[in-house]
Order: structure tokens, then sequence, then C-alpha cells
């Protein structure tokens, strides 16, 4: 049997997503419609003899919390919890604390995926590639291809080409290392605990040899050191992948979703019809939305619970989230607009395409006729 294991982060992490982040949990933000998290949750349901998911992180139990995993638990029927970290242990702290509880049943294996990562999630490909490369192996890495600016970015892999080893991994590299990237999506065998038990000399080091409290940074301090040992594996997905980190970045994931849900849920995008609003490219309208059909939306919106959208609005590359209500004739395009907000009548609110920062207003109002331009000179993608 598998099991799959979700780092969620806490509340000081995901502080580039501020202050989107201070109104909900960042694994809960809506992309596509639905909650981050339910993306990775939708794809570990999917893989044969998958027996749990596990969320670990250091958010204490919330109400949203629970409310999300109780309604995913029924609607995926797969058995999930949570098990909060007493304090940040890192992205293999948490693992190692928790240990036991992952190994409960005797899994095979387990997946192990960053919260904050958009992608079409190809694991049975990669349980697919780890039984055809033998028993040596304790990891599978989920490695994609960047170019060499962006790859500084990320954890870079070396491989050997032909048995796909990690021969080297290094974490935001000052200089180009390779153009394989760490898309924080692994498969691991029980064996991992073995080498994430045991601390390198750096660590050593770095803690005086003292038993300090454990965090634990799965790529600096493990996968560095396992790297070049035959121990770790890369795979590289042709699919689509990106990170979750600023406002703008999960603009840019809803589309990927968007996009996917053609062939997994046509179900969630919004149609042409007589009577509705005209619906531009990938658009996904939550039931309850009340939306002028005189309005246009899309390509690539979402628009969430109870929003209310005027005659003559223009909504384009925008996540609308619940409550908001964007009166008649705004146009609203590359932005967020936060829960509850107002867009008055004849405002422009505007974000650059290819930037970091479309943003906006928790809970702010845009005054009629008012103009708004949001820009950042970094890129984001
Ligand atoms: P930054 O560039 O600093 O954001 O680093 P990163 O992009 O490599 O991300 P980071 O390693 O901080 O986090 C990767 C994922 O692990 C995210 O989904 C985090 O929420 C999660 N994460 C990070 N640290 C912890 C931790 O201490 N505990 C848990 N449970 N999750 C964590």
């Amino acid at each position: 049997m598998l099991k799959a294991i979700i780092l969620i982060g806490g509340p000081q992490k995901g502080t580039r997503f501020r202050p989107l982040s201070f109104e909900v949990p960042k694994p809960l933000f809506p992309v596509a419609g639905v909650p981050m998290l339910q993306h990775h949750i939708e794809a570990c349901a999917q893989v044969p003899d998958m027996k749990e998911i596990i969320l670990i992180g250091f958010y204490q139990p919330n109400d949203e919390l629970n409310r999300f995993i109780s309604s995913a638990q029924q609607e995926l029927k797969i058995p999930i919890r949570y098990l909060q970290e007493f304090a940040a242990l890192g992205t293999g702290g948490g693992i190692y604390h928790f240990r036991d509880q992952i190994l409960s049943g005797g899994p095979a294996a387990f997946f192990l995926m960053n919260a904050d990562v958009c992608s079409e999630f190809p694991l049975q490909e990669m349980l697919r590639f780890h039984r055809q490369h033998g028993e040596n192996h304790c990891g599978v890495l989920l490695g994609t291809t960047a170019n060499r600016t962006q790859s500084l970015n990320y954890g870079c892999i070396v491989e050997n080409h032909e048995t796909n080893e990690v021969l080297h991994f290094v974490e935001k590299p000052s200089t180009f290392v390779s153009d394989i990237i760490n898309c924080g999506i692994y498969l691991f065998t029980p064996d991992i605990f073995g080498h994430i038990g045991t601390p390198s000399p750096d660590m050593e080091e770095l803690t005086n040899g003292k038993q300090m409290h454990e965090v634990i940074r799965l790529e600096q301090d493990i996968f560095t050191t396992l790297a070049g040992q035959k121990k770790l594996l890369v795979y590289k997905t042709q699919h689509f992948w990106s990170q979750i980190k600023s406002a703008g970045s999960a603009i840019y994931a809803s589309r990927l979703y968007l996009k996917q849900y053609h062939q997994t849920h046509p179900e969630r995008l919004a149609t042409n019809q007589d009577g509705t609003p005209k619906i531009i490219g990938d658009v996904y309208i939550h039931p309850t939305a009340n939306i002028d059909p005189s309005a246009v939306l899309g390509p690539n919106v979402s628009v969430g619970k109870g929003v209310t959208i005027g005659g003559g609005v223009r909504v384009r590359e925008s996540i609308i989230l619940h409550g908001a209500m964007l009166q008649d004739h705004c146009c609203v395009l590359n932005s967020i607009v936060g829960w509850d907000s107002t867009v008055g009548k004849w405002a422009r609110v505007e974000g650059t395409p290819t930037a970091i920062t479309p943003v906006f207003s928790v809970t702010w109002s845009f005054r009629n006729h008012s103009y708004m331009l949001f820009w950042c000179s970094r890129n984001i993608f």
C-alpha cells in the first residue's frame, strides 16, 4: 500500500503570498475554483492502493482546515489526517518527527509533496519509474527543465543521463548548475528515514554536535548529501508545473489548472448559453455567483462563492474571491479581487500580465470611475 504526505507549512510561511495569506491559510487559497491543496489530494486519490493522505504543518488546527479535510474525505472517499508540528521542523523534520505514523500499516512507499506547487502530479508515472529502477534507491525526485536564469531560483539536479541517478543537488545555486530543477514532489521508500536520521557533517557543525530541535531541510541537508550515492533518482516530467509563491503566480497556476479541467473536470468549466454571460476560453464560476448576462469573462477567470458581477463588466486573467462585487461596466484584468471587496462602476483594475503583483486589496474598494494599474519589475514565471 501507499501513502501521501503534503507539507502545508504554517502561518509564518508564504510571506510572498501576503496579504492574501493573512485571511486564509495559503494551502486553502482557491486556485481554479478549489483550494490549492485539493488539486494534490485529487491526484493522490487516483493512485491505486493509496490508503491515506497526511497533511503536515504547523498551523493550529482551525475550522477552515477541519471543514476542508472532512469535505475532501467525503468527496474523494480517502482518509485524510492533519498532523501538527510543535514548531516549524523544516521540509525534512516534519516527516522525520511523524515517521512512525507515516510508516504505520507498512506502506511500500509514500509520496511527499510541497503544498505550494501546481502540477499535473504524474504520480502513477513516478511509481512506474520507481518500480522499473529496482531496489537500490530510496527516493525519486520529480524534475522539470527550466532555462539557465530561472534555474537559479530552484533546487538544481545533475543526473547521470543513462541511469537517471542524481549526481549533484544544489539548492538555489548562485551560478548555473543544471537546467533540471526540483519540483517539490517526491516518492520515497521507508529507507529514506535511515538517511534523515543521521546528521550530515555540515549539520553537526551547525549545531556544535548537540541534539538541537530537529529542523531538517530535505533539500539542503538530505538531498545534497545523498546525491552521488545512487540513492536518489530523478524522473523528468514534460507536463505542466509551476510554484505558487506570489499572488501573481496563483493566477498563472489557475490558468494551468483550468486548462487541465478539459480532461479531468469539464463540469467545472463555464460554457456559453442563452441568458448567461459571454465566456471566452477557460472560466470557472461558482454556482452561487450572480452574474449579469451582459458581462464578458475570460480567458482564465475564476469567480468565487457569492460574487456579484454587474452589467457590461469585463474580467480577464483574474481571480474574484468570494463575496466580491464588481459593479456595472468595471474592468478587471490580471488581478485578484479580495474577499468582499467592491470594484465600483466604470472602475478599471489592471495588473501587468507578466509581472509579479497584480494585487490589490483584501476588502478594499475601488470607487466608481477609479483607475488602478499595478505593476512590478520582477518576472514570476
Ligand atoms: P522559499 O524560497 O524560502 O519560499 O523556499 P522554497 O520555495 O524552497 O519553499 P520552502 O522550502 O520554504 O517550502 C516548500 C514547501 O514546504 C511549502 O509548501 C511549505 O509550506 C512547506 N514547508 C516549508 N517549511 C516547512 C516546515 O517547517 N514544516 C512543514 N510542515 N512544511 C514546511
